[in-house]
């Protein structure tokens, strides 16, 4: 086991020195030099006078300190694993500190490493301490300003934050370029490039007048991919002008797109870094999904150069701060841009499967953490979804004007500095004059509340009553939960269809469609009611809570059907079809399944107005999805029902499936790609019947010049055992074999096949001579595999677990990172049916038994408490 300490939100201190100027030249050669220079005092607010310098620093050889250029003797400091500290030192001086690094073997990712040709650096959260000893904290701001020195030929490119201000040659091929940042920030922002890379440039001018210069920096060769990701960019700078009123600082913009990279981009102050896979995208290379996906990350990381880098946090507990904040503003960008429905409810999808498991298992944790061990292991569903979701709640609360202006004050009060959670509630107060107290909760305790509502009619004094309550599981620690604020949007209507209006009242506030559920009950009276109507709850999602309403059949499908509310449509059809799986893994096809398919048919016979709502409508739970709803998980019984779902739908509506699936077109553009998904699903049910004419069409659409409609097909062949799906799975991997992006497509297809034997199909795509173990491969083979394979992964014997747990071994000593996330496979051993559960617990204990890095080891210690 791992003994990293933990650390506690209440053990704040201010930073004893802060940190003025930071000048710091990188000499690039075998290894690299960094010389830091810093100018630090101590930090007036703080009372003790004679504390000693501590600084983080960790993974180089330390070659020189020195106190205002008087170079110390090892006596004249000490070392840890991961400190430096010098006992004595002036009030005001400057340090210098001379490291060496060495890149090519830095397997982390953390810190400055080698990706493909290029070197690159990845700060956040504590990557700046693997490059120089530093207050290594986001609360000491300073101005950096850098000089980076390589071989000219081999590193054409040097850049770093803000703006170049000096470049030349230097002897023996080798030149130089020093950039410096004139805002402060803090050193996780710190970003620094030098590599051989194609630039492509393009202009923005700001409401103001100014000119941005917007350069995208690609491999050579895939400058053509660049598009998308620049026009992203230009409509996130002038929607965030538009929308919070919010201009760029800087007259240079600089994105880079790396093959390896832990996370999906770094938003470092004027140079962000990127997984190439949220640049890069042609239509022959990138699905409609991935068009999206790079849309979103490209406006989150601009929208942090506001909530993010003007204002950071004090303190990694602070995270959601910026992320919860930069989430919801993204996915109110996606939402204004893509129509908001259907952006919704991929929102809410992904929250349902990924976070509300999270938050119910043995990593459950506050939106604002009380403590960690690794800080690693905080970037979390929990801290950026949920954390948008309340973000979003207090919008709906406040109103959106009320709320913007809030948001602005936020950023006026502490421009130039960390700030709190507590400190962006206390504006929003201040803004609206209201009490945001119930709010502090949600930051502060975990667990996804659950809302059960009941109804009665009463036809003699034609009242309508809604009694609602809210109920929250026991923490683990025993600590007693609180209730929180819950706004719950709503909709009665008629027998008609009309939609009945109430007039505002309590628990109404402040639309006459909002219940505000603040304590543990609320009943709503609603008179004059001529009969019992039609409710609809939660509305566009507005909580992120799990709710219990009985509502019938006929509830539902006439909600599918005529519900103008998009999210609540999506729903209704969610929980049709759940009943209806429910149904046929408990005891066969029955009331509920007939429930759904005579649904699913009247919304088919009706003519298609939104085609990618629609396809959402149409869509079947995920594996993953259907797991967290079932208790205990028995893997094989859920996916032979959600096979039996699968081929009755298809069975059910072969016709309008064939109408739609045969319309895929090839060419770009939002009505197309709309298309293209309703004819995905149609095709991925009608795959099931296993037609030869349809298999067929799998084969030749998985050629298709467009990947939305190639990757479409493969998946809707995926996991049909047929020769068109050996065929048409060789083909891809011939045609892309050189497309590292691609190709992880091609290996997440593989390790999620439910066809043929999983776990050793997976254990030979490790030994692919196409596999690297590059991050975004991983994810696609180990990731998919424990997501989307619960077949595979949770085998009788326990191979499956086995597999993950050895590959998770393997990897933390070369990336703890990316071996704790996958982790979260391992985790949920308690939810699983016996004896499968001990198979999965004795891997854990296996694992536990072994030196583990600091981040392995905090998920599989709680993992087994
Ligand atoms: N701050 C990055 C983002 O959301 C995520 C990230 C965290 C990237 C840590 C790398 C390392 O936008
Ligand atoms: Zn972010």
């Amino acid at each position: 086991m791992s003994h990293a300490a933990e650390v506690f939100r209440k053990d704040y201190r201010l930073p004893a020195f802060l940190v003025d100027q930071v000048d710091l030249a990188f000499d690039i050669r075998e290894r690299t030099t960094v010389q830091a220079r810093l100018q630090l005092r101590r930090n007036p607010a703080v009372a003790i006078a004679d504390e000693p310098l501590v600084l983080d620093g960790r993974g180089f050889d330390l070659l020189e300190v020195a106190v205002d250029d008087r170079r110390l003797g090892v006596g004249d400091y000490q070392r840890t694993d991961d400190r430096l500290q010098i006992a004595v030192v002036p009030d005001r001086f400057t340090l210098r500190i001379v490291t060496q690094l060495d890149p090519e073997q830095n397997t982390t990712l953390e810190g400055l490493y080698r990706s493909g040709s290029m070197l690159c650096t990845q700060c956040e959260a504590r990557g700046f301490s693997r490059i120089t000893y530093y207050p290594d904290r986001p609360d000491v701001l300073s101005r950096f300003s850098v000089r980076v020195e390589a071989d000219a030929q081999r590193f054409p490119v040097l850049l770093s934050n803000g703006n170049p201000v000096e470049s030349g040659a230097l002897p023996d091929g080798r030149h130089y370029t020093v950039w410096d940042d004139p805002f402060l920030k803090p050193c996780y922002l710190f970003a620094l490039v030098a590599g051989d890379l194609a630039c492509i440039e393009d202009h923005y001018t700001t409401a103001s007048g100014r000119d941005v210069a917007l350069r995208f920096y690609v491999d050579h060769g895939n400058e053509a991919r660049v598009p998308h990701a620049m026009a992203s960019l230009k409509r996130a700078m002038r929607w965030d002008e538009q929308v919070y009123g919010l201009e760029y600082d800087l007259d240079l913009y600089m994105v880079v797109a790396a093959r390896d990279f832990n996370m999906g981009a770094m938003e470092n102050k004027g140079l962000n870094l990127f997984n190439a896979r949220y640049v890069l995208a042609s239509p022959q290379t990138a699905t409609d999904a991935d068009y999206d996906g790079i849309e979103s990350v490209i406006a989150h990381e601009y929208f942090h150069n506001w909530t993010g880098n003007r204002v950071t946090c004090r303190d990694w507990f602070q995270l959601s701060l910026k992320e919860g904040l930069t989430v919801f503003r993204d996915q109110c960008f996606s939402q204004d841009l893509n129509g908001e429905a259907v952006h919704r409810i991929q929102s809410v999808r992904q929250l349902r499967t990924v976070q509300f498991p999270e938050d119910a298992g043995p990593m459950a944790h506050p939106v604002r953490p009380d403590s960690y061990v690794e800080i690693n292991n905080f970037y979390t569903a929990t801290v950026y979804e949920k954390g948008a979701e309340i973000v979003r709640m207090i919008q709906t609360l406040l109103g959106r004007d009320t709320f913007i202006a809030g948001v602005q004050r936020y950023l006026r009060e502490h421009d130039g500095s960390a700030a709190t959670i507590e400190d962006f509630l206390a504006a929003h107060e201040a803004e609206s004059g209201r009490n945001l107290d119930g709010f502090r909760r949600w930051y502060s305790q975990p667990g996804t509340p659950l809302v059960t509502i009941t109804d009665e009619y009463d036809a003699r004094s034609r009242v309508y009553r809604l009694r609602l309550k809210q109920s929250h599981a026991p923490s683990p620690n025993g600590a007693p939960k609180q209730m929180v604020p819950i706004p719950i949007r709503f909709a009665l209507r008629d027998h008609d269809g009309r939609r009945i209006s109430v007039s505002p009242q309590p628990p109404l506030l402040p639309a006459p469609d909002l219940i505000l559920l603040e304590d543990e009950e609320a009943v709503l009276n609603v008179p004059d009611i001529g009969s019992s109507p039609n409710p609809s709850f939660l509305l566009g999602f507005s909580a992120p809570v799990r709710l219990q309403f009985a509502y019938t059949s006929d509830q539902l499908v006439s909600l599918l059907l005529d519900e103008e509310d998009g999210f609540a449509r999506w729903e209704a059809a969610q929980r049709l079809m759940l009943n209806a799986f429910f149904e046929l893994q408990a005891s066969g096809p029955g009331d509920d399944t007939r429930a759904l398919l005579d649904a699913l048919q009247r919304l088919a016979a009706r003519p298609v107005e939104d085609r990618a709502l629609l396809a959402e409508l149409l869509r079947m739970p995920s594996e993953s999805y259907l797991a967290s709803q079932v208790q205990p998980l028995d893997a094989a019984r859920l996916t032979s029902a959600r096979d039996a779902l699968r081929l009755r739908i298809a069975q059910a509506l072969t016709g309008p499936l064939s109408v739609w699936s045969a319309a895929a077109p090839e060419e770009p553009g939002a009505s197309n790609a709309a298309r293209r998904a309703l004819a995905n699903v149609s095709l991925w049910y009608l795959m099931s019947t296993r037609v030869n004419r349809v298999l067929d069409i799998g084969l030749k659409q998985a050629a298709s010049p467009n990947m939305t409609v190639a990757f479409g097909a493969l998946t809707a062949l995926n996991d049909i055992d047929c020769p068109q799906r050996e065929a048409a799975m060789d083909a891809f991997l011939q045609r892309f074999r050189h497309e590292p992006l691609v190709l992880d497509k091609w290996f997440a297809l593989q390790a999620g096949s439910a066809i043929g034997q999983g776990v050793e199909r997976v254990r030979s795509l490790l030994q692919h001579p196409d596999f690297t173990p590059n991050p975004n491969r991983l994810r696609a083979v180990l990731g998919t595999f424990w997501r989307e394979n619960l077949r595979a992964y949770h085998r009788a014997d326990g191979a499956g677990y086995r597999l993950l747990g050895d590959q998770i071994a393997h990897l933390d000593r070369s990336n703890p990172q990316i071996a704790a996330r996958l982790c979260d496979g391992l985790l949920g051993w308690k939810d699983i049916v016996p004896p499968q559960n001990q198979l999965l617990r004795a891997v854990l204990v296996d694992l536990s038994q072994q030196p583990l890095s600091a981040d392995v080891g905090e998920k599989i210690g709680k993992a087994l408490l």
